[in-house]
């Protein structure tokens, strides 16, 4: 199994640790691991000019660093998005990242590639917000194509804390370990779920009559409008 995990944080904290869990137990199943560390190798600001959804992704002017990012994300099996909750949300490093990548959206250009992989989102929280810091995460990778989304998320109820120093680490250790054992099936089953085929096919039908040219050309040369399907 290939991993691409992006962890959208420099801190040596929560998240870091927990990462490290779920990496750990991939490495034991030998599982071979690419990491992305924000704002570390990639710090760039989405400059809003839509140049990757209207003319292409090689418009971007960040595409020299983009286009090997989605490279290595391409080759992986599992993608891992891994975030402390700041102020309700995923990190601003990672939504940064994110925003590069809205033209892969299944709105717009979906990659194959994308069908079939595997999506896991850990995050941790000092009180709240883990559920809506997943469902972001989630819904960028549901909209990249992906149907298996795992995630894992905990509230530490400490700020600054370490992992190492919880009462409760044993039990996440434990956790950890079952969900890593899930995640490592789905990449083996590569599903696609109906859901993520139900939306390919609604979005089939906006781009029959697409407003973006960029968009429509690439469906057509896919085949995606005669009939063909990316999974
Ligand atoms: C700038 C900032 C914003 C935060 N916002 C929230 C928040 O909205 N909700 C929450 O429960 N915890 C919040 N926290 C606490 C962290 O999510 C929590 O301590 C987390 O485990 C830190 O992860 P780390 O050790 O990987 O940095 C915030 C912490 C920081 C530094």
């Amino acid at each position: 199994m290939r991993i691409f995990a992006i962890v959208g944080t420099p801190h040596n904290g929560n998240t870091r640790a927990i990462t490290d869990l779920f990496l750990d137990e991939f490495r034991a199943g030998g599982a071979e691991i690419d990491e992305l560390v924000l704002p570390r190798d990639f710090g760039e600001t989405c400059l809003g000019c839509a140049n990757c959804i209207l003319h292409g992704e090689d418009k971007c002017p960040h595409y020299g660093k983009t286009a090997p990012i989605v490279e290595r994300m391409e080759k992986a099996d599992l993608i891992i998005l891994s975030t402390p909750v700041f102020v309700g949300s995923c990190t601003g490093a990672l939504k940064e990242l994110l925003d590069h990548f809205a033209y892969m959206w299944l709105v717009h250009r979906p990659k194959e590639v994308m069908f079939g992989k595997t999506g896991l989102i850990i995050t941790s929280a000092g009180g709240s917000g883990v559920k809506q810091t997943v469902k972001l995460l989630r819904s960028n990778m549901s909209f990249w194509g992906i149907s298996s989304v795992h995630s894992y998320g905990v509230t530490t109820m400490k700020m600054n804390g370490n992992y190492a120093d919880y009462k409760d680490k044993d039990k996440i250790k434990k956790q950890v370990r079952s969900a890593a054992g899930k995640v490592a099936k789905s990449v083996e089953r590569r599903k696609v779920s109906f859901g993520t085929k139900f939306l390919f096919g609604i979005f089939k039908m906006s781009q029959k009559n697409g407003w973006n040219k960029t968009d429509s050309d690439y469906w057509k040369e896919k085949g995606w409008l005669d009939g063909m399907k990316p999974f």
